[in-house]
């Protein structure tokens, strides 16, 4: 114990050293500059590193960019030259990473790190008393979630820097309805202006040398924390916004002024006994906060499962306190025991929401695990296959997969072929809140049976879906056949309580972005192509699968995305090993799940 306390001591005292020596690269600017566009956003870091030893030394860029970014850029500028990464098929980006390793070299990486980043790190010889300049883009489509967008922007230059900027644009052409600054960054440095009335904002973030020491998670080594940009737009057509450019469009449907659908929604909760202390205290004080949130039209079930199932009542009953207050005595008491029989459990809430009426309402299970199946049927494409059965799309079921020791692939691919989503609840403090938000998303259903129509359209992404919810969004981007424009007519048609629903005002919402963004809506496309492209490939198989992989690899390579199935080999100058960065998957966690500071000036 005492020698672990004196190397602690020691490390910490080289950290110390290590930073203060003057022989520590120098940063002489650190830009991040990111441009939002309908949404899409596409971030330039840049950063420019001196070598001021007498000696060439091998000079690291580490940074951090948001999960569900694609980088499709990375260039180093060295010694009057640029060197281009370059995205390659995995497969063969795979040997000449091998290659170098075989050499005794090492490769770089990008890596998952807490909920939301991922990391990328390079490093490149630089010779005595010269610069490198590193430049890195990244692409992400913004999610609309519980009413707002949201950009994050992770700042961490590892010492502090003269010439250290953050600016974020904002293009709405819609309008912006409102924009605010998270993430603990508030200082003077930070301004918001809005530009040309509010279809522009402008936030930059220029912080002193100084402010850059005073910050909660920083010191020495400089800024470390979240800039988070949170906003929504004005929306005045039910139909939504319509962009188009170039002979692509992209349909952001977001309609608010319905009312809401009552819901049947059971949950399903998993009392093994590894959810055993917080995660199951936890789950009872998300349930007790959901239960309160019900709607009184609404209906509910409950049940809890290890090996066995139990239920708090057999048949789904309607919201009324009487019936709240019984719940929440239930929730209040499950226990943890005993082993995970996932697949009663779930045909267990399918039974019940078939066994109850649906019409005028809108049915979602939400099923909460924090393990593998272990009991009763195990084999996962059994399970799955049982699943798709007994649901039959008549309604969506979400995986809360909760903890690092859950098969988060499993509970994906069950969502996915359910019409649903998965998502991980992070062990931590804030778990409770995690369920709970999870739940607020889903919590008030507008319309069921979205179907996406568009004559005159086609290479169309995603365009039907099981159920629209209040804050959200649906994003649905194609070609436009001939680009003409005279022939094109979207419409959606859905289900809005017990209704069939028409959207179909379309002069008033086309519009055409102009020349600048004729490649935008192309890319905004192939990212979102490419994205579901990606989720397809986990639920195929066989040929189906190989040519879902084959179209997403073609237009990873197009677009030069990095995605789990390309990697952006970094060139380096002649002799230097070769960086191969990969993405990983969801849930593949190579750096542990701290959480990432806040940082407060
Ligand atoms: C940021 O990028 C945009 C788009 O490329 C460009 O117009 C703008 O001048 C850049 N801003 C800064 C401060 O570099
Ligand atoms: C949907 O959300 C908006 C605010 O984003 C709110 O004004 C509206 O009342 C909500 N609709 C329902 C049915 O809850
Ligand atoms: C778009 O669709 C057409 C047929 O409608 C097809 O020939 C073309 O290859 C598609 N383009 C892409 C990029 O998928
Ligand atoms: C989408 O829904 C419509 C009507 O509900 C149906 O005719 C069509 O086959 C569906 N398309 C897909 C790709 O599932
Ligand atoms: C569409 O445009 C036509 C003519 O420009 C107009 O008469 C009509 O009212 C418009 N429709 C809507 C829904 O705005």
């Amino acid at each position: 114990m005492e020698r672990a306390v004196v190397q602690v001591t020691l490390f910490g005292l080289l950290l110390v050293l290590a930073s203060t020596l003057p022989n520590k690269p120098f940063i002489s600017f650190f830009h991040i500059n990111s441009t939002v566009t309908s949404r899409y956003a596409t971030t330039v870091i840049t950063s420019r590193v001196a070598n001021r030893m007498d000696d060439s030394k091998e000079i690291e860029f580490q940074v951090r960019i948001p999960k569900n970014a694609f980088i499709s850029k990375f260039r180093m500028f060295i010694d009057g030259q640029w060197y281009d990464g370059v995205v390659k098929g995995k497969e063969k980006a795979q040997q000449q990473y091998t290659e170098a390793v075989s050499r005794g070299q090492s490769a770089g990486l990008v890596s998952s790190v807490g909920r939301t980043l991922e990391e990328f790190k390079t490093a490149v010889t630089v010779a005595a008393h010269k610069k490198v300049t590193f430049e890195l883009t990244y692409e992400e489509l913004l999610k609309r979630k519980l009413g707002k967008y949201e950009l994050q922007i992770h700042a961490r230059p590892m010492q502090p820097v003269k010439d250290f900027k953050v600016d974020v644009y904002i293009n709405e052409k819609a309008g912006i309805n409102f924009i605010e600054i998270k993430g603990g960054l508030s200082t003077n440095a930070l301004s918001l202006k809005p530009v040309s009335s509010c279809f522009q904002a402008w936030v930059y973030f220029y912080p002193t040398e100084d402010q850059q020491k005073t910050c909660d998670g920083c010191g020495e080594q400089g800024m470390n924390g979240d800039l988070v940009i949170v906003y929504d737009v004005n929306r005045d057509s039910s139909l939504g916004d319509i962009k188009t450019s170039a002979g692509y469009f992209v349909h952001h449907f977001a309609p608010s002024s319905l009312s809401r659908i009552p819901k049947n929604v059971v949950f399903v909760i998993d009392q093994s006994g590894s959810m055993r202390g917080r995660k199951m205290q936890q789950t009872r004080i998300a349930l007790i906060h959901i239960l309160n949130d019900l709607a009184e039209d609404d209906h509910f079930g409950l049940i809890t499962f290890d090996s066995s199932i139990f239920h708090w009542k057999r048949e789904l009953v309607q919201a009324n306190k009487e019936n709240l207050e019984s719940a929440k005595i239930f929730a209040r008491n499950i226990q943890d025991r005993g082993a995970t029989d996932i697949n009663a459990a779930v045909l267990e809430g399918a039974r019940m929401l078939n066994a109850h009426p649906r019409e005028g309402s809108a049915s979602i299970v939400i099923l909460l695990t924090d393990g593998d199946p272990t009991s009763g049927v195990t084999n996962l494409e059994l399970i799955q296959s049982n699943v798709r059965r007994d649901i039959a799309d008549k309604f969506p079921l979400y995986c809360l997969g909760f903890g690092h020791d859950v098969n988060f692939e499993f509970l994906e691919k069950m969502s996915l072929q359910n019409n649903g989503v998965a998502r991980r609840i992070y062990e931590d403090s804030d778990a409770d809140l995690q369920l709970k938000g999870f739940y607020d998303e889903v919590a008030t259903p507008l319309l069921t049976d979205v179907t996406m129509i568009y004559n005159g359209g086609t290479n169309l992404t995603q365009t039907n879906f099981s159920q629209y919810y209040n804050g959200s969004e649906i994003v649905v981007a194609g070609q436009i056949t001939d680009n003409d424009i005279e022939t094109f007519t979207p419409q959606v048609v859905a289900i809005s309580r017990d209704r069939r629903v028409t959207f179909s005002d379309t002069n008033a919402t086309m519009e055409y972005l102009g020349t600048d963004f004729d490649s935008h809506i192309q890319r905004v496309w192939a990212y979102l192509t490419v994205k579901q492209l990606l989720e397809k490939e986990l639920l195929f198989s066989g040929p189906e699968k190989e040519n879902v992989k084959k179209e997403a690899l073609e237009l990873s390579l197009k677009y030069s995305f990095v995605t789990p199935l390309t990697s952006m080999v970094v060139t380096k100058p002649l002799g230097e090993n070769t960086d191969v960065l990969h993405k990983p998957k969801e849930g593949e966690t190579t750096q542990g799940h701290s959480p990432v500071l806040s940082c407060k000036l």
